[in-house]
């Protein structure tokens, strides 16, 4: 070769290593179209599509290490690796009773290019619903132990889209929603950040995930994460001027993100998208798909349930969660009796097992409450110390004999170190007294100071707990935990969360506007279900106190239908007995409705404006449907098309009556039977703020005797 030829050859190769790369991943349908660019100068970024229309542009891939301080910013690509994934698993329990996990995986093997000859891997995976990637760090000489100062994964959109957020914040997500454009988020201004005790803000452009948007041209996509392990929640932070959101990690006490060992690897960070909104939902099985399959081997002592529980009547301050009377929902002044004496857990079992309520919680048993709230002191519990007036033995011999379990409840006051401390002995106890489900809360800043609740070393505390119940044989449902990621896949005994702002709050602040609920499942319902605790039925608080102005906004119909549309396998029926004992005609829905499902129909969805969907009993033909809607009235409309060809079923229908006075009476509901098939269309007539709920049985001569077809 001559020395011209050779140079040529050199300007050629040089040439190549400078060019950027793209390599793309379509979904298995076509539909959504993922491309990595490698740039010359080394940036990795991503972009998607769908139906061709760019989703995300031009978008950042990588980190900020300290210790040892490196800029994993540009790569050389040292290899791509594709597969194809296409699988069915059935989960313990769910809103579906198979799931197809069907993607496209594209593994991206990058080296660091600025010295230090890092390695990390990106994987993708491209469902029909959307993508979710992570970062990978292999096993590797260059790096063991290190620590992340920022993730710089940006999800650069391409307007101004119409967004339905929440404040970011390091501890807390019981907000309600604002809707705004994308450059008119002020997490500061934010109206809703009174009535939470312990929140830390941060950036007025910062929101939470997951977060739902919608494009001008009608797109709707949503960003959150999944399979949050050893790894802190993810914020995001808003650039308006380019309609970026960039990641940004909760912070541990000294301002570092997350420490880590390799082999180690960050949780999925998920873009969903289509151009019907009830795909959004019915795609939170994308979200599952990217967690690891159940850890519990056995999981047939895993049960789905209904519970009721001395509970609203702390929070409608008729009774205390301490022994002196002080402590109650909204910490007033005066006194009131002790809600968990052994005689009122007394009345809540002979209630549940009256109506075939599987357990009864209790809150406010224990020792400790004197101090629960707001102190910020170390040892407040021992989740094993009960309050004079209640009998430990006599309650578990009780529930025992009526075939009810009584539910633990651990609130920690956010002193975790105290509650890791006690775990163990406190399980035991709960075993020792026949129970085997717990309610968790983290109420408060959390103790080792200085951690936040949504830190990497709290996401670890959660799922310590969720891992150690499970080897107790005890389901959990945790309180102002971190938002749930898919992680319920994974461990089956975690039911559900609260992580969002629940009922609860309708008893004693400003409350949650009739759109909340509609919101609800397009954001935090997309990592997993929440303990929203519906069924509130005495609607205005003032029948507990005159003063009291406090109220649920919505009808007692709609209160029904929640337990079809905010999905969770653990359900309460919130409102006291009594309340219930005087419309029992409507408390037969709750008595009815199942918590287990082998099917679920998004039939009609909006974010912040209605939602309707049909849910299959599971292992039965009986189906569920709940519809609501936010301050608008409206009608909505479904077809029963999803029913079994030629066969009749009887349709109980629980609405809002019609024409009523809403601001007056908000419990006026009508209960109408009906005949209905395959071929039905239903044209339901919902209230402001209201709902209807739906049961639908087979027909048999029993049941449809005089019944007309509905029209
Ligand atoms: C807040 C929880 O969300 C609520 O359900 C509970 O009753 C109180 N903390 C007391 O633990
Ligand atoms: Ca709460």
């Amino acid at each position: 070769m001559n020395m011209k030829k050779g140079f040529v050859l050199l300007l050629i190769i040089i040439a190549f290593h400078a060019r950027a790369q793209t390599i793309v991943a379509d979904s298995p349908d076509g539909k959504i179209k993922l491309s990595v660019d490698i740039t010359s100068s080394g940036e990795a970024t991503y972009a998607l599509y769908y139906k061709t229309k760019p989703v995300v542009i031009s978008s950042s891939l990588g980190f900020e290490l300290k210790e040892p301080a490196v800029s994993l910013r540009q790569f050389s690509l040292v290899k791509t690796d594709k597969t194809t994934y296409n699988q069915v698993w059935k989960p313990a329990w769910g809103e579906y009773s198979s799931i197809r996990d069907q993607h496209n995986q594209l593994i991206l093997s990058l080296k660091d290019k600025s010295g230090s000859d890092m390695l990390m891997n990106v994987i993708f995976r491209v469902f029909n619903e959307g993508v979710g990637f992570r970062y990978e760090f292999p096993a590797q000489n260059k790096l063991t132990h290190f620590v992340i100062a920022d993730e710089s994964s940006t999800f650069h959109l391409t307007g101004d889209h119409k967004t339905f957020w929440i404040p970011g914040d390091y501890d807390t997500n019981e907000f309600t929603y604002n809707t705004t454009k994308l450059s008119e988020i002020d997490a500061s201004s934010s109206k809703m950040s009174q009535e939470i005790h312990a929140k830390t803000f941060f950036d007025k452009n910062a929101v939470q995930t997951p977060l739902m948007m919608k494009t001008a041209e009608g797109l709707y996509i949503n960003i959150h994460e999944a399979a949050l392990s050893n790894y802190p929640a993810m914020n995001l932070v808003i650039d308006k001027a380019s309609n970026t959101l960039k990641c940004h990690l909760v912070p541990d006490a000294v301002g570092n993100k997350a420490y880590l060992q390799t082999p180690a690897k960050t949780p999925w960070r998920t873009i969903i998208v289509s151009d019907k909104a009830t795909e959004i939902i019915a795609a939170n099985r994308m979200i599952l798909n990217l967690n690891e399959p159940s850890k519990i081997q056995n999981t047939s002592w895993i049960k789905p349930q209904k519970m009721v529980g001395v509970w609203w009547e702390m929070h409608v301050g008729r009774s205390s969660w301490d022994y002196a009377g002080g402590q109650v929902g909204s910490q007033q002044t005066t006194r009131v009796p002790h809600g968990a004496t052994t005689a009122n857990v007394k009345r809540y079992i002979d209630f549940a097992v009256k109506h075939g309520i599987d357990g009864v919680l209790v809150e406010g048993w224990n020792t400790g409450w004197e101090d629960w709230f707001g102190k910020w002191k170390e040892n407040v519990f021992d989740f094993v110390t009960p309050y004079p007036d209640y009998d430990v033995k006599e309650l578990s011999r009780y529930a025992k004999l009526k075939g009810v379990r009584i539910i633990m409840h651990h609130e920690t006051s956010g002193a975790v170190t105290n509650y890791e401390r006690w775990m163990d002995t406190a399980y035991r106890f709960m075993k020792n007294h026949g129970m085997n489900s717990v309610k968790t809360g983290y109420v408060g800043r959390i103790i080792p100071r200085g951690e936040h609740h949504d830190g990497q070393w709290m996401v670890n505390h959660y799922n310590y707990v969720a891992n150690k119940t499970s080897r107790y044989g005890i389901m959990v449902d945790m309180h102002e935990s971190v938002r749930l990621t898919g992680m319920h896949r994974t461990y089956p005994n975690w039911l559900a969360s609260e992580a969002a702002r629940g009922n609860e709050f309708n008893a004693w602040s400003s409350g949650n506007p009739p759109e909340h609920e509609t919101i609800l499942p397009f954001t935090r319902l997309m990592g997993g279900p929440m303990d929203y605790t519906p069924g509130i039925f005495q609607i205005k608080m003032n029948v507990y106190d005159p003063n009291k102005k406090e109220q649920v906004h919505t009808t007692l119909a709609k209160q029904l239908a929640l337990y079809i549309t905010m999905y969770s396998p653990l359900q309460m029926a919130a409102d006291l007995p009594e309340n219930y004992e005087k419309h029992i005609d409507a408390f037969q829905f709750i008595k009815d409705v199942a918590v287990d499902w082998d099917d679920t129909k998004v039939l009609s969805a909006e974010p912040g404006d209605y939602l309707m969907i049909a849910r299959k009993t599971r292992g039965k033909s009986s189906w569920f449907i709940g519809a609501i809607t936010d301050e608008q009235a409206r009608m909505i409309s479904a077809s029963l098309a999803f029913l079994d060809r030629g066969k009749t079923y009887v349709a109980t229908l629980y609405r809002d009556a019609d024409d009523a006075d809403w601001e007056k009476n908000p419990h006026a509901y009508m209960i109408e039977k009906f005949l209905v098939d395959g071929a039905t269309v239903l044209n339901l007539k919902l209230a402001p703020g209201g709902g209807t709920a739906i049961s639908i049985m087979p027909a048999d001569t029993n049941n449809s005797k005089g019944l007309k077809k509905y029209q």
